[in-house]
């Protein structure tokens, strides 16, 4: 099987390099969540064809892309500092006579745009999350002087984007991201999100398909579906009606060859009966969700404007569970949102020992630039918050080892993925997500296979093949 590059004829004659043309090393690094993962991937995938080798080492660099992240200021100051020491390369490899072009994609390339180029002189092209399919063309503009492409486009990108030759796909892995939403319409007060990433949209269902079967076809297990409001899917389908998300997952569970799916992240009030049900009636779908609820106290969340409240939640909680039992569940907490007081965050430690989580990230609220949060009074104390975050992460670890605990002598469906750390050794993930290594043939990676559980560490599972997968070594 050759490698296809599902470009169209003109657009993959311009893009490809006259045969002599000497091959050039790109440097992609992406911060923040799994669609910008994505994204660095689909970027890597069209720059190919334009040259382009990745390379993990900065120094040897022609094009370096820092694909970043603006939803907390940390995050954002990050690509400052991690630019000065592209600058210091950049200027190494000029003395040698090497040319070092230096792009910021992602979210704080839409937020900040022109901006970079001022405090950063070495940035030669800022580029947003929605612009990325022009690389090869503002790639060429950037040689003459700094572009800045951070507009929404009216053409999607996705119809720009080149399918990954299947030799990329097979390094990657068996699982694989598939962005099917973008964007967010619900404003939530402390976030980013709908300014750097636009309103929702959500691709075609055929679209996916195509993408899902040929990954599948390179040999592909588990899906993770993406969006930034990934169960607000509302795509065109073949019929010309509208899908939700769960019926999207059923088609997708339907391609011959993916085992599994899962889907973030996920609105509280965008989960729908349908989709609770299809917990219930797809075995495809993981029996574990990641559900954001930020905080346990009324007031907060209706301050956050996050347009539910805590018996909501718990509502959508207990109806998960009645329709899959094995469900474990997944959040993020924000803790120090302007006028949380004392009362509040006891509400949310409440919550969270009255719902129990198998995992969650939890954060200090950071005021961002043009989000209505910024300019609310009663900002909390840095060491409140700090103090807080303390106290959150130490309940909820505690419930992360409890549930770990909980499923020593347990037989899971392990999917495994990789070599393991020692000789002999494979690794592969459980329904929740954790790392299991096995002792079992190399044979086995790419299956899905009853593992029972005989211990836990810090971040991973122990297990032994069930006994009748052993009699079949
Ligand atoms: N779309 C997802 C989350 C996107 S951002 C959702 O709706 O839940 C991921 C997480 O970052 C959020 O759930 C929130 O917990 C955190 N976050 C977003 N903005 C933040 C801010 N300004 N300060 C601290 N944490 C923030
Ligand atoms: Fe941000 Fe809220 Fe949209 Fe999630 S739902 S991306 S937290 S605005
Ligand atoms: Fe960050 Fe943008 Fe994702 S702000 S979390 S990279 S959508």
């Amino acid at each position: 099987m050759t490698d296809t590059i599902d470009l169209p004829v003109e657009e993959a004659a311009a893009e490809t390099p006259p045969a002599a043309a000497p091959r050039r090393k790109l440097f992609i690094k992406s911060y923040g969540c799994q669609m910008n993962a994505y994204d660095a991937q689909k970027m890597t995938d069209l720059l190919a064809p334009a040259g382009f080798d990745e390379t993990q080492s900065l120094d040897e660099a022609d094009l370096v892309i820092l694909n970043t992240c603006h939803i907390r200021e940390r995050a954002a100051e990050k690509i400052f500092s991690e630019l000065g020491k592209v600058r210091a390369v950049k200027n190494t490899r000029r003395a040698e006579g090497r040319a070092t072009q230096v792009v910021v994609a992602g979210c704080v390339a839409q937020a900040e745009g022109g901006e970079i180029v001022r405090r950063q002189k070495a940035v030669d092209l800022v580029v947003g999350p929605q612009n990325y399919h022009r690389l090869p063309d503002l790639l060429r503009r950037a040689e003459a002087a700094p572009v800045i492409d951070t507009e929404f486009p009216a053409e999607d990108k996705f119809d720009h984007l080149p399918r990954a030759p299947r030799s990329a796909t097979q390094a990657r892995g068996i699982t694989a991201f598939v962005t099917v939403q973008e964007g967010c319409d619900k404003f939530c007060t402390f976030c980013v999100v709908p300014y750097t990433r636009g309103a929702e949209v959500s691709r075609p269902v055929e679209k996916i398909v195509a993408e899902v079967e040929a990954l599948a076809e390179a040999g592909v297990r588990e899906l993770t579906l993406l969006g930034q409001n990934v169960n607000a899917y509302h795509g065109e389908g073949p019929e010309g009606r509208i899908w939700s998300l769960a019926k999207l997952c059923a088609r997708l569970a339907e391609i011959p060859g993916i085992a599994r799916l899962r889907y973030t992240t996920s609105h509280p009030n965008d989960m729908d009966a349908e989709l609770i049900a299809a917990h219930r009636d797809l075995p495809a779908l993981m029996p574990y969700l990641h559900l954001p609820v930020q905080t346990g106290s009324d007031a907060i969340l209706a301050a956050m404007n996050r347009k539910h409240d805590r018996a909501a939640y718990r509502r959508i909680i207990d109806r998960l569970r009645g329709a899959c039992p094995d469900i474990a569940l997944s959040s993020d907490f924000i803790v120090g949102f302007p006028g949380e007081s004392e009362a509040d965050f006891a509400a949310t430690l409440d919550f969270i020992r009255e719902i129990t989580f198998a995992s969650a990230f939890s954060f200090k609220y950071s005021p961002r630039p043009g989000t209505p949060g910024a300019d609310l009074p009663d900002q909390v104390p840095e060491d409140v918050k700090i103090a807080r975050l303390a106290a959150l992460q130490e309940l909820l670890d505690a419930q992360r080892q409890a549930f770990n605990a909980g499923l020593v002598g347990r037989t899971l469906a392990v999917l495994f993925e990789k070599k393991g750390r020692h000789a002999g050794q494979i690794a592969g993930r459980s329904p929740y997500l954790q790392p299991v290594q096995v002792d079992a043939p190399e044979t086995m990676i790419g299956q899905v296979l009853p593992v029972e559980i005989t211990g836990v560490a810090t971040n991973s599972l122990f297990g032994r093949l069930a006994a009748e997968e052993t009699k079949r070594l």
